[in-house]
């Protein structure tokens, strides 16, 4: 039997020390509630980063992806397959795209968007159209083009050359993505709604309407990059469909699996052909286990469990706009950033020693709960927060 040490020193001398762990192993969770090797008991207020959609081992999550394991746990996308084509219609249906390509991260997901404003561009435009204007201070993903689409210099070392075609603008200034735009030829502009690594800061509603129509005006694609904010986090199925606008790619991933990986990128009317066969591929994307998962996962999430997600948010928002050592509260849904004036390490250090466990974005706190997390537990956490973030 292996214990805590044991874990411990093997990761530390055998994982790639990429990440700078918590000095935590959890081991079992259910619902809201996780628990470390020692039995010590947390409320989860991070979700694996926006994955556990509706909490640890949610049951009818479990039965769907057990009852998929025992009937085939994968098969290639030379093959049809059940979970993935219902998936597919679950998302086009309900958010307008017209078909779906499926991988397995974020970072994947928006690789295919990139691909295909590509494509698209060629298609439609001309070859040398290919500059996708981003926002800085977003985050689009880990993998070299990914990495050059984010818009924030600290991910743009060490790994080069990276691929061209990327220009950045400031977000909620509009004159500045119109300067990209009338300065070269663009075909896309990509951007997360609520910049989620980046602090968790919503953009403002004139500067999404307005960089929609500029993008009609040039005829540019408008990619939302929904890995986080997507999969009901925004208090809607899709952050979006709070703005009110029609993109022509929405990516997912995250929350989509529910605990496994799948990403999503969502193709609407102007790009529902763009990939043709053999353009792009993945041998896990669309996986029957996970697809099953998040099938399971999107039916559920409904306009009772949004309005839940949105009395939870403002219920967040009321009690710690205001209090003690707290600057301030940004974000939408139960994506949530929490600016202190005492430095938020501290203070997350102090949450995790009364027993809750958020996670910090930049120089704040963040919370990414269950959609699902029981009241009494939310706000227990809520308390918590606040004595954690009093002044000393
Ligand atoms: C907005 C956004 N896009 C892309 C990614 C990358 O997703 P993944 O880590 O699944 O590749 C993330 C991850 O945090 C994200 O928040």
């Amino acid at each position: 039997m292996q214990t805590i040490s044991d874990t411990k020193q093997n990761d530390k001398k055998y994982v790639a020390d990429t990440y700078a762990r918590f000095d935590i192993e959890l081991v079992s969770g259910k619902g809201s509630l996780v628990y470390d090797d020692t039995g010590r008991e947390y409320i989860d207020l991070s979700t694996g980063i926006a994955v556990n959609t509706l909490g640890v081992v949610d049951a009818e999550w479990c039965a769907a992806v057990t009852a998929q394991l025992g009937a085939y746990q994968h098969t290639s996308n030379l093959y049809y397959s059940a979970p993935q084509a219902t998936l597919a219609r679950l998302l086009c249906e309900r958010t307008g795209a017209k078909r779906v390509f499926f991988g397995n991260s974020g970072a994947e997901a928006n690789e295919c968007a990139i691909k295909v404003a590509r494509k698209w561009a060629q298609d439609e435009r001309g070859a040398g159209d290919y500059t996708i204007i981003t926002l800085k201070n977003s985050f689009h993903g880990r993998t070299i083009t990914t990495l050059k689409a984010t818009g924030q210099d600290v991910f743009h070392t060490d790994f080069g050359p990276f691929p061209d075609g990327f220009a950045y603008a400031e977000p909620n200034n509009l004159d500045s993505v119109r300067a990209i735009a009338e300065a070269q030829p663009c075909c896309a502009v990509m951007m997360e709604l609520v910049q989620g690594e980046g602090g968790v800061v919503a953009l403002e509603p004139e500067f999404v309407l307005g960089v929609c129509e500029l993008a009609r005006e040039k005829n540019m694609l408008v990619i939302i990059d929904e890995v986080q904010t997507g999969n009901g986090r925004s208090g809607s199925l899709y952050a979006f469909m709070e703005y009110g606008i029609t993109p022509d790619v929405v990516t997912t991933a995250k929350g989509l699996g529910g605990g496994l990986p799948i990403g999503a990128c969502m193709l609407f009317e102007r790009v529902e052909n763009t990939l043709g066969r053999g353009s792009h591929g993945s041998t896990f994307g669309g996986n029957p286990v996970a697809a099953a998962g998040a099938v399971s996962i999107i039916s559920r999430i409904d306009s009772a469990l949004l309005a839940e997600v949105k009395e939870k948010s403002k219920y967040i928002f009321d009690s710690l706009t205001g209090a003690e050592g707290i600057k301030s509260v940004t974000g939408m849904g139960l994506m949530i950033g929490i600016e202190t004036e005492k430095d938020s390490s501290a203070v997350l250090a102090e949450c995790m020693r009364r027993g809750i466990l958020p996670i910090k974005a930049k120089s704040k706190l963040r919370l990414l709960p269950a959609l699902n997390i029981p009241w009494e537990l939310l706000r227990r956490a809520v308390e918590i927060i606040k004595e954690a973030a009093k002044n000393d």
